[in-house]
């Protein structure tokens, strides 16, 4: 008896053996289509391809692709547990050709695999086509099959579509007949709805696509889309008509019931089924990405846990069950799935917290249904009332409120709950309205109440595609936004941030799906409506953008790439701060935009150089680390438990996202006793602390009173103000090294100038001294016993300017004798001069002997020709000159 993973290998074998590429599953959140809350088949990640808009390198594909049915359109949750074939997840095996084969093929692919691989007996098999496809009947005969098994159908059942527009075509099904003990009767016919005749294969001949008008063209390349439900398959192969009794889901339900300590075939039974079946979904939704939240995707995750948890319940389950059937779950469909490995733990953990978050209350919840009920008529509906105070006060999902009922054979005045539900926002409005807010924000919260939340991709993509559902211009709700203008768009999903938590918003492009031509840049992105919409600030270049268009959304990914680093090293760095200051260390405030990130702390003081350049080189230690960033949701209690650093005076709702990174390395200890960094983020961060590149901080400065602020750069600015800062130092260090060089010779130029100009001082100060002389008179020569004498009291002069003087009084006089006094303030120097001819007579040693004594120095000496000497007291000049006259007159 083939397993439904053998099931699956051989549908994939035998495929890929047919030259068909193996493509993995795309995820349950589909990234390129804007209206669909999950992946419901397997063309989903293909339906670009039949239309011919995108091209991939193989023509011919085969896909296990995961399904939910439990939001929008296709709803099965309600159904779960209680039939033989609903599941909100199942898988969907397919072959698909783009353009490539068609029917001819399609046909016998379809028949050799399930009669041959499969060995489905022929004569269990029946096939539906449209009743207008001759050519497929005619291909069904030639392939083997007698033609009163061949049942031609009128109806939409047989031709497929994926929505009101795009690819679509007839189709034939293949149905498997589960035998006369079941009710029902084949296609067609009034019984078919009965467990005995199963589809268990559909193949849609892609051929035309519609359009919104409701015309048809034919497509330009006939394609090939199937179907086929593993679990019914499984079914029949394994002998039974139940998809909940086959190998796999039945592994779970046991699981099920050993975690319960009940019995799986007993009155339990319908709980354990939907465990079973909501484990499967839960789980691929967490591993997908999906949180439980109060809107959205997230929403409808919390309403399949909430409904699973309500179940494990019944069955008397005191403490959670849902995490620990994961492994039971992991062990079958890992190795398919490998993402579920991946996510194994974050699904426990968010299984847990769930679960113990809503037993609190689902105790009380479920009493005052029990009481609500006692008191009513045995057939009258809940009131709406009732069911809406579950939902608010005790966290029941109205679905939850209608699955409890549906065991009492009750329903639910749902239209009392949708007005209870009204009026309540009516009343935050009112409350809102209050508040003081701009009149102009008002907009937004229409806008929150009339579309929900958006729905955020961007912590898993950067590009997805999106419906427009509100445009706002001047503060005004308009139908369109034209070419040049500029506005606010609202979309149903977007990967852009908002700006929130100091991450700035995300810029980008938005394209039309009908002509990508037309496109708007965003320029910002804002929270709006109590953070719940997010509006992207356009202009439109080209084209005009409407209400309810398709359109392509794109991050711009370098400046995401760079917002991203600056955030995560702004965990790494408030986490180094607090460890190289101390526990003080607060957030106060940050930005992390693309070139730049800026945190505000709790300091007292400011940092010295050593602090900083601690800092600095732990971050960068843990970037080297290359470490993974890792996010998980958890109550704020819990997170704190972790210790997780939290904002100050921050409100957070009932979940918080975490985000951790970094491996404890050195002495210090992590929150954990393991993780270098764990906060409470909402933002978006790299994958390996490796992606932030290196980090670099400006210094740090104060902000405010007891708060100090850091900036800091990463990546690739923190590398060009690096290279920057080199550069700089490379040029100074240049420009000195040429000046130093110029030193000595400079030096040198400066001694020959200071040289000339002493030179020159002294030939002034001796013209002046004989020029002084002159005009005093005192340099006439006089004639004493018949010799020329010269003598003069100098100023300015010093000792040893005189003999230079004396010479050019000798060579004026041709034959004579002089005697110079320098007044060097109060001192004296005296140098005595006399002509060769006259050396005989009178000496210049003499000279100088009989004036020194007068000026009160003693000694003195020389040459009879030159002769020098000095004294304290020039006041005595003349009498020195005196003396000096003595000598000569003898
Ligand atoms: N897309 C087709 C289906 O979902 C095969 O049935």
């Amino acid at each position: 008896m083939p397993t439904l993973n053998d099931i699956r290998s051989t549908f994939l074998g035998y495929f890929e053996k047919q030259g068909h590429e193996v493509v993995a599953s795309s995820p349950l959140v589909p990234r390129n289509d804007p209206t669909l809350m999950f992946a419901n088949s397997g063309m989903v990640q293909f339906k670009n391809l039949f239309t011919g808009v995108e091209h991939r390198d193989y023509k011919r594909a085969t896909t296990a692709q995961k399904c939910v049915r439990a939001g929008g359109k296709h709803n099965d949750l309600d159904n779960v547990g209680y039939t033989a074939r609903h599941h909100t997840f199942f898988e969907m095996l397919g072959n698909f050709s783009f353009g490539d084969y068609f029917k001819s093929e399609a046909i016998p692919f379809a028949w050799e695999l399930i009669t041959k691989e499969l060995d489905i007996p022929k004569d269990r098999l029946l096939v539906t086509i449209y009743h207008t496809d001759d050519e497929a009947a005619e291909i069904w005969k030639k392939t083997g099959v007698p033609e009163d098994r061949i049942i031609r159908i009128a109806t939409d059942d047989n031709f497929w579509m994926m929505g009101p527009t795009g690819p679509c075509g007839p189709c034939t099904e293949i149905f498997f007949d589960h035998g006369e003990q079941y009710w029902g009767g084949p296609p067609g016919s009034p019984e078919e709805d009965g467990d005995r005749f199963v589809e268990i294969w559909n193949l849609v001949f892609m051929q035309y696509e519609q359009f919104e008008d409701g015309t048809r063209k034919e497509l330009a390349a006939q394609s090939i889309d199937t179907g086929m439900g593993i679990e019914r398959v499984a079914a029949l192969l394994q002998g039974t008509n139940d998809n909940y009794s086959t190998d796999l889901i039945r592994s779970l339900i046991e699981a099920s019931a050993d975690a319960t300590s009940s019995d799986p075939d007993g009155p339990g039974k319908t709980h354990h089924r939907v465990i079973a079946d909501h484990l499967r979904s839960t789980s691929f939704l967490i591993a997908d990405g999906v949180m439980p939240s109060n809107d959205g995707r997230g929403y409808v995750l919390r309403r399949i846990m909430r409904r699973a948890m309500r179940h494990a319940h019944m069955l008397g389950a005191q403490d959670p069950v849902m995490h620990r059937l994961v492994p039971a779950l992991v062990r079958q469909m890992g190795a398919a799935y490998p993402e579920l490995g991946r996510a194994q733990a974050l699904i426990e953990e968010t299984l847990r917290l769930e679960e113990t978050r809503f037993k609190q209350t689902l105790d009380r919840g479920l009493k005052l249904l029990d009481e609500e009920l006692k008191d009513l008529p045995d057939s009258a509906a809940l009131p709406g009332e009732t069911a809406f105070k579950l939902y608010d006060t005790y966290g029941f999902p109205l679905d939850l409120t209608q699955d409890a009922l549906r065991e009492r054979n009750r329903t639910v005045d749902t239209d009392g709950f949708d007005a209870a539900m009204a009026e309540q926002k009516a009343k935050a409005r009112a409350a809102w309205a209050g508040s003081g807010e701009a009149a102009d924000l008002a907009i937004w919260f229409d806008i929150a109440e009339e579309h929900g939340a958006t729905d955020f991709l961007g912590y898993d993509t950067e590009v997805a595609e999106g419906q427009m559902l509100a445009l706002v211009r001047d503060g005004k709700a308009v139908d369109a936004l034209k070419a040049g203008e500029n506005g606010w768009i609202v979309l149903n999903q977007t990967p852009f941030y908002g700006e929130s938590g100091g991450q700035v918003g995300d810029h980008g492009w938005i394209r039309r799906l009908e002509d990508e031509d037309d496109y708007a840049t965003v320029t910002d992105t804002q929270r709006m409506g109590g953070g719940k919409v997010f509006a992207h600030q356009v202009t439109v270049e080209r084209g005009t953008f409407a209400r309810n268009d398709a359109v392509q959304l794109e991050v711009d990914h370098a400046r995401r790439g760079s917002i991203r680093a600056n955030h995560s090293a702004t965990h790494l760095l408030h986490e180094a701060l607090r460890r190289a200051l101390g526990d003080h260390v607060a957030q106060r405030g940050s930005l992390n935009a693309p070139d730049r990130l800026r945190f505000d702390f709790s300091h007292g003081k400011a940092l010295s150089l050593e602090e900083l350049k601690q800092v600095e080189e732990e971050v960068n230690g843990y970037i080297r680390q290359n470490a993974p960033v890792e996010t998980r949701i958890m109550t704020p209690d819990d997170a704190r438990g972790i210790g997780a650093q939290a904002l100050f005076g921050e409100k957070y709702g009932d979940e918080v996202r975490v985000v951790s990174m970094g491996v404890q390395h050195g002495s210090g200890k992590g929150a954990d006793g393991q993780t270098y960094s764990i906060e409470l983020c909402g933002g978006t961060h790299v994958r390996q602390t490796g992606d932030i590149g290196v980090f670099v901080t400006l210094g740090d400065s104060a902000s405010s009173a007891g708060v100090r602020r850091i900036e800091a750069l990463t990546g690739a600015e923190a590398f060009r103000y690096l290279s920057e800062q080199d550069h700089r130092i490379t040029d100074l260090a240049l420009e000195l090294k040429t000046q130093a060089a110029d030193v000595p010779a400079r030096v040198r130029a400066l001694m020959e100038e200071r040289r000339a100009l002493a030179n020159e001082v002294a030939q002034l100060r001796r013209d002046l001294a004989m020029a002084g002389g002159a005009a005093q008179g005192g340099a006439e020569a006089r004639e004493i016993a018949g010799v020329k004498f010269v003598a003069q009291v100098l100023q300015g002069v010093s000792g040893k300017d005189l003999p230079p003087l004396i010479d050019e009084h000798k060579a004026r006089l041709g034959s004579g004798a002089v005697l110079l006094i320098a007044d060097t303030g109060g001192k004296a120097a005296v140098a005595a001069g006399v002509t060769e001819d006259l050396t005989g007579r009178v000496s210049a040693v003499d000279l100088v002997k009989a004036a020194v004594p007068e000026l009160g120095g003693k000694g003195g000496g020389g040459r009879p020709d030159m002769a020098q000497g000095g004294g304290a007291s020039a006041e005595n000049a003349e009498a020195a000159i005196k003396a000096a006259e003595a000598v000569i007159g003898g």
